[in-house]
């Protein structure tokens, strides 16, 4: 049969076809090609931070029209919204980790990285200066960036209200390293508690898991944690199964406020069956080394100060400024009244400046702290600086056209050099409408535990709000299509079927 004959040998060709060009993607991706130095002459364009800002800025940024250079103690991309599933063992962190060194290398042109934080933004001067924070120093640690255009995506810190205690007793979730003491205090809670003859009530005390924060970090937090608990601790450590027990304390009537009532009530109904706590309206006041004080208000109206005490402390409870944007901040006069970020136009210049830009958690642009928003300011700002570049490009040869027109040795020559003139001043003319940023809100989404995830999404202008086990694996499917880079969505899936496979790993490291 020759037909078959055939189609064996399209398929064996395409099979072929398919494996070479996987084999070239990874051969490319391990050797990457000479990039050329930064022209001097350039702009320099400083950009502080790796998150999603910067690291979004950075993939769309046409890095030979300009000197990049990042600067950010953190030399990784992290893909945060996996982070909580780190702390429990399901996904490992550097599943979720992109080196910026690598990422860098494939840029078009070289950009310089300095793994150092920066200390100050001397708006006067044009200079940053830099500080190297990390375990070895050389003869130099501490030293300044000078720029021409500048843009500030340092994100925030975690915010604590100046409430006592909390940076001594509790664990944030915002870094890798975070979700590593995590996992490591939620072991050592768990190994301690069984330690022979300790009380009945400090065995309560160790196996009690509070969450301050009923956002969405605290809930995906609180979420995994019960997942741990139900598919992996119980059943290697049984004897902990009637002790062991999660809490999430939240100061407002609810938890996850940005998401619709439907799915408020869908998420507090699954923690139930779940048999996690909801303490709302419940606000910490006091944290010590073996409990929290929280001011309760009771079905009467009534507020009550309540002493809990807990094993692990894991504080949720949103964003802060961070000193260098606070410094920035109190040198423009601009900004005077900015109290939860640097205020930007709707170009995302910071207000009071020129030439900087600030992008993510650390701007204030009317729109909510997530990656969502930051990656799109980063993708809209790469865009403006490619136009900015090209503008100046055509600006320039504008200038040497309109030079050689008066120089034209005969009229066919000047016409053909007005031609040209008008070409390029209709590409200019087009260049130059760039319009202000517009944030396009795609929807939200969390994952609440036992395989089940809420989403809020934004379609045909509308908002259709869904929960369950379905919206579960929407969730999967949509943070691993939107992973940094490939090596990063395969890890993902291997750590998937690992942890579903062979459980989650109790070892304390
Ligand atoms: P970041 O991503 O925080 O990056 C800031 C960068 O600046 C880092 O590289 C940092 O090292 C660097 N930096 C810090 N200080 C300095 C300094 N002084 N000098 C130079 N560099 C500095 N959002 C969503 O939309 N969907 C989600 O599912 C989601 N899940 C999340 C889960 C968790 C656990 C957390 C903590 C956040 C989550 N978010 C989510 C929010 C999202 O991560 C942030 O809004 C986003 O990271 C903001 O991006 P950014 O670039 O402003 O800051
Ligand atoms: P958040 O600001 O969203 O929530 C913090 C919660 O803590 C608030 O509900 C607040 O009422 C509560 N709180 C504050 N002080 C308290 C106290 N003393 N006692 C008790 N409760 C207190 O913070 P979160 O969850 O850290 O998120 C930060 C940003 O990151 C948000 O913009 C969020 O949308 C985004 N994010 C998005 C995710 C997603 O889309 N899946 C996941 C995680 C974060």
């Amino acid at each position: 049969f020759p037909i078959l004959r055939w189609t064996w040998r399209l398929m064996y060709g395409s099979a072929l076809a398919g494996v070479a060009y996987v084999c070239y993607g990874i051969y490319e991706m391990r050797n990457p090609n000479d990039q050329p130095e930064p022209d001097a002459a350039k702009k320099t364009l400083v950009i502080l931070g790796t998150g999603w800002g910067a690291v979004s800025l950075l993939k769309k940024l046409d890095t030979e029209n300009y000197n990049v250079i990042v600067v950010s103690p953190r030399n990784y991309f992290l893909f945060t919204p996996l982070l909580p599933s780190c702390t429990t063992g399901t996904i490992e962190h550097r599943s979720i980790m992109e080196p910026i060194r690598n990422f860098l290398r494939h840029k078009k042109a070289s950009v310089k990285y300095y793994e150092a934080e920066a200390t100050k933004i001397d708006y006067e001067k044009r200079v940053v200066y830099i500080n190297d924070d990390s375990e070895i120093k050389g003869d130099i640690s501490s030293t300044e960036v000078p720029f021409d255009m500048l843009v500030v995506g340092v994100g925030a810190e975690n915010a604590t209200f100046g409430i006592p205690g909390v940076r001594e007793n509790g664990l944030f979730l915002k870094e890798v390293s975070d979700a590593q003491r995590i996992r490591k205090r939620i072991m050592d809670c768990v190994e301690t508690a069984t330690f022979k003859d300790q009380s009945p009530d400090e065995v309560k005390r160790l196996l009690h898991m509070v969450v301050v924060g009923g956002g969405p970090t605290g809930v995906e937090f609180a979420g995994e944690l019960q997942d741990f608990f139900n598919n992996d601790l119980k059943k290697w450590i049984p004897d902990i199964k009637d002790t062991f027990h999660v809490t999430l304390v939240e100061a407002l009537p609810n938890v996850l406020p940005m998401f619709s009532k439907q799915l408020i009530d869908y998420t507090e109904k699954t923690f139930k069956e779940e048999t996690i706590t909801i303490r709302t309206k419940t606000m910490v006041k006091n944290v010590t080394e073996k409990y929290i004080e929280a001011e309760a208000v009771g079905p009467d109206g009534k507020k009550q100060l309540e002493k809990i005490p807990y094993g692990l402390l894991v504080w949720a409870t949103g964003n802060a400024l961070r000193p260098v944007v606070k410094d920035f901040i109190n040198q423009i006069p601009a900004q005077k009244d900015s109290r939860r970020g640097l205020a930007v136009n709707e170009y995302l210049v910071v207000k009071g400046t020129e030439n900087v830009w600030a992008i993510g958690d650390c701007a204030v642009a009317n729109y909510a702290p997530t990656a969502q928003v930051a990656a799109q300011e980063g993708n809209w700002l790469a865009r403006m600086f490619n136009k900015m570049a090209k503008t100046h490009e055509i600006e320039s040869k504008l200038a040497e056209l309109s030079v050689a027109q008066e120089k034209a040795p005969n009229k066919e020559t000047r016409d053909r050099v007005f031609e040209e003139i008008k070409d390029l001043q209709k590409r200019l003319l087009r260049l130059k409408q760039i319009g202000p940023f517009e944030y396009t809100h795609n929807g939200s989404l969390a994952y609440i535990g036992s395989e089940k995830a809420v989403a809020d999404i934004s379609w045909l202008s509308g908002n259709f709000a869904t929960g369950g086990t379905i919206t579960y694996f929407f969730w999967r499917s949509a943070y691993l299509s939107m992973c940094f880079s490939t090596r990063n969505r395969i890890l993902v899936v291997m750590d998937w079927v690992k942890s579903k496979t062979f459980g989650r790993d109790v070892s304390r490291e």
